[in-house]
């Protein structure tokens, strides 16, 4: 692929560079989107599987979704893309800010990640907010109960509704405004406050580079917009620092 020359001085030059990334990412790891032709949004109600209403109302029905996707992601493994992005830690000071829950960035050995959205790995009480991961009990479909209070565990992810926990979010705004690129990689970019994350970066002068099938809602505000499947772009990318 023949990148655009401004990128590629910007590349050369560039000592920190940010990733924001959707479920795009994923896509090629054989995780569905939640948007667009196959995505899981289409078929499925969110408000009626991820809510904490929902949860509440039908804890073992939510519970089985949820271990229903734990297991396709327990059965899929990063794919270049994720790699790719991991790689470039040999050269370059590498942030992710991840919407995805699905735990491929660290599997493909990114070390500074924060996940904006939680993680599916992770579980929580709803009482006491002890945290369980799946190696503490065997899971099955049914909601299993907090070991110290009986009260029931959800995954740590975020639900509609909800407000971000924990500092994934302030960490990736502190990120988006010290980056010189920010790329933004297999996003809709539509869901706030995550989508501030490119839009701090540009404010505070970051390069933007959009990889994505199709332009998005960002792709105005993009510098750069690179149209194609991120498992192989990404890749191309990590030649480009062998090659400047
Ligand atoms: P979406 O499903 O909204 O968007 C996925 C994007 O990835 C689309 O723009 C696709 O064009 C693009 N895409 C698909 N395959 C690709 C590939 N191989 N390479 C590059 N791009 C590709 O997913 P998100 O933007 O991540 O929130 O959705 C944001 C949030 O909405 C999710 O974190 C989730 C959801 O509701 C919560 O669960 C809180």
């Amino acid at each position: 692929m023949d990148f655009k020359s401004e990128f590629k001085e910007k590349f050369k030059k560039a000592k920190s560079l940010l990733f924001f990334t959707g479920a795009g990412i994923s896509a090629e790891s054989g995780i569905a989107t939640f948007r667009g032709k196959d995505g899981l949004w289409n078929k499925l109600k969110p408000e009626e599987l991820a809510s904490f209403s929902a949860f509440m109302k039908n804890p073992d029905m939510v519970w089985e979704w949820y271990q229903y996707r734990r297991n396709i992601v327990e059965g899929t493994l990063p794919n270049s893309g994720h790699y790719a992005i991991a790689e470039l830690e040999k050269y370059y000071n590498v942030d992710v800010v991840t919407q995805n829950v699905d735990n491929l960035h660290e599997r493909a050995g990114s070390t500074k990640i924060d996940e904006l959205h939680g993680s599916i790995v992770r579980n929580f009480c709803v009482d006491c907010n002890t945290f369980y991961n799946h190696q503490d009990f065997e899971f099955d479909n049914k909601v299993p109960r907090c070991k110290k209070c009986n009260g029931l565990i959800r995954p740590d992810v975020v639900w509609f509704g909800e407000n971000l926990r924990g500092h994934a979010f302030p960490n990736g705004e502190r990120k988006a405004k010290e980056c010189d690129i920010c790329f933004v990689v297999g996003t809709s970019a539509i869901v706030y406050p995550a989508a501030y994350i490119p839009i701090t970066a540009k404010q505070y002068g970051a390069y933007i580079v959009e990889i994505n099938l199709e332009p998005t809602e960002l792709s105005d505000q993009a510098d750069y917009s690179i149209y194609g499947k991120s498992g192989e772009i990404l890749p191309q990318i990590l030649r480009l620092v062998n090659n400047n």
